[in-house]
């Protein structure tokens, strides 16, 4: 298949394509090939804090944006997301090109944008507030505002998809953002950015800046001028961005991070549908999804043939060119995400885990993994903690119920987890124990807009989808009027 044309490599401000302040550029690199695709714009402080003020302008009281019906918005929502829609195709070859992800994953992030688009305008007019029977001859309500301007850090794993999750949140209840996606990745949001004028939002309510993440995601999360910052990305970062919203502004903030997600087999599981369903829940997009199913918890009765049946699945699985069709796993997204991987396979060998297949850098062009699995992984062992982020399966063997909640549980982390077991009793135990904000039973890996998302512990604040993701991205405002005395 040829690469697609890049058209859009300049920053996005007040609906205008401009060139960077310092001047400077950056490559994109294609993943499968290691080759470079594009040279884009480099954001720097100056362009943010330009960005900055044209979103402070958009949103100024009286603006077009400010008096925008719920309605309003809900309509230029809608129209964004039929414009993604109708480029559908040409999107998903650069998400593509850019990311290295398979054919159906690229559908499906840039389908995860316009599904997020329509259920954020559905709900833009159903934000209510309450009315509160306060003691005393009062009348009390309560409001939900937008907070003003949003920045929204993205990361290279699914560009269009959790841009556009962080987009519809932003724009459903009134806010205005500036966008820094990911230096890897930028090459969708510059193309919406285009979509984004063409269907007529207001200069400076959305705003793109690609970019570095300590020069132009720190102008972002140091501004005096932003009231929030959504993050998607490392934990160590998370760290970074909270730490600056405390020593700037006390901006508010939200982190969607990492994780080292259990998912639990239980003897009496459906076998080969427990063994399919596992694997791709840690092999889909080549390991690096944050709530992939890392540590494999398997029961001692079946565990000999769970890992038998494990191993040949992985051996069966197709890497390669994700533009192929039959394709189900592409490269890691580059050199440092490849070492890092690598790495941590070294520390599983080492430290004594049985290595049963991969293991090995794949090929010599881009950055591909083998599918890799091991078995009889220990708790204390590297990759049975650290989020890998690459196709290596960590299989671990347990007896009882107790001990394998209270061994899930023993981590820093908390995004997600899975179970598997026909016995709902089993099932509610798990579900109910494990401390993680999603969890799944007899299935692994069903998201949609309309489900709050987010981490317990190390894996994050706050939550993103649902109404209690929209809930995240404003302010509530109390309303206490004094009426006549005892009158009615
Ligand atoms: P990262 O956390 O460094 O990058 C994510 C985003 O944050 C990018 O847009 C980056 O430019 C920005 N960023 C980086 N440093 C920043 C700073 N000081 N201030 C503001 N923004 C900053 O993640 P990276 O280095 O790409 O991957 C490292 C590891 O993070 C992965 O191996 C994986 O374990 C984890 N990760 C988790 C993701 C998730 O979905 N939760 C997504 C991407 C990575
Ligand atoms: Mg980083």
């Amino acid at each position: 298949m040829a690469p697609p044309a890049v058209k859009y490599t300049q920053i996005f401000i007040n609906n205008e394509f401009v060139d960077s302040v310092s001047g400077k550029k950056f490559a994109t690199v294609n993943p499968t090939t290691g080759k470079k695709t594009a040279e884009v714009q480099e954001g720097d402080k100056a362009d943010i804090n330009k960005a900055i003020k044209a979103a402070q302008d958009a949103f100024k009281l009286g603006s077009p944006w400010r008096r925008m019906d719920a309605t309003g918005r809900a309509a230029l929502m809608n129209k964004l997301a039929n414009l993604i829609e109708r480029d559908v195709e040409y999107l998903r070859d650069l998400e593509i090109m850019d990311n290295g992800m398979t054919v159906q994953l690229a559908t499906g992030s840039v389908m995860g944008c316009i599904s997020f688009l329509r259920y954020g305008a559905g709900y833009a007019d159903k934000l209510h507030g309450k009315t509160i029977p306060l003691d005393g001859d009062y009348f009390c309500y309560s409001r939900y505002e937008p907070v003003g301007v949003v920045g929204a850090i993205i990361p290279w794993n699914f560009p269009c998809l959790l841009m556009g999750a962080k987009l519809t949140c932003c724009l459903t209840v009134g806010n205005c953002v500036v966008v820094k996606p990911a230096e890897q990745t930028p090459l969708t949001a510059l193309h919406i950015a285009s979509l984004v004028k063409e269907a007529g939002f207001p200069p400076g309510v959305i705003n793109i800046v690609p970019g570095y993440g300590p020069t132009a995601g720190a102008g972002l999360t140091e501004s005096m001028d932003v009231d929030m910052v959504t993050f998607t990305g490392s934990t160590e970062v998370g760290r970074i961005i909270q730490r600056a919203g405390a020593d700037s502004n006390l901006k508010k903030v939200h982190l969607e991070l990492g994780g080292k997600s259990p998912n639990v087999v239980f003897a009496d599981c459906d076998m080969d549908y427990a063994v399919e369903t596992s694997h791709i829940g840690i092999f889909n997009h080549s390991g690096q999804i944050c709530c992939a199913g890392t540590r494999t918890f398997v029961h001692e009765d079946i565990y000999d043939e769970f890992v038998k049946k494990s191993k040949a699945r992985a051996l069966k699985r197709k890497v390669g060119d994700p533009t192929c069709e039959g394709t189900e796993g592409g490269p890691q997204i580059d050199q440092e995400q490849l070492d890092k991987v690598l790495e941590l396979i070294e520390s599983g060998k080492s430290e004594g885990a049985t290595l049963q297949c991969g293991g090995k850098r794949l090929g010599t062009e881009g950055f591909f993994v083998e599918s890799t699995v091991f078995s009889d992984v220990q708790d204390h062992m590297r990759i049975a903690k650290e989020e890998i982020f690459g196709p290596v399966q960590q299989i671990l063997k347990f007896k009882t119920v107790e001990e394998v909640t209270e061994r899930a549980n023993k981590t820093t982390y908390g995004l997600a987890g899975a179970v598997f077991t026909k016995d709902i009793n089993k099932a509610l135990t798990v579900a109910n124990t494990i401390r993680a904000g999603l969890i799944w039973v007899n299935n692994y890996g069903m998201f949609s807009p309309m489900i709050p998302f987010g981490g317990y512990k190390m894996s994050g604040v706050g939550r993103e989808g649902g109404e209690d993701g929209f809930k995240e991205y404003c302010e509530i405002k109390t309303v206490v009027i004094k009426v006549p005395e005892k009158n009615t």
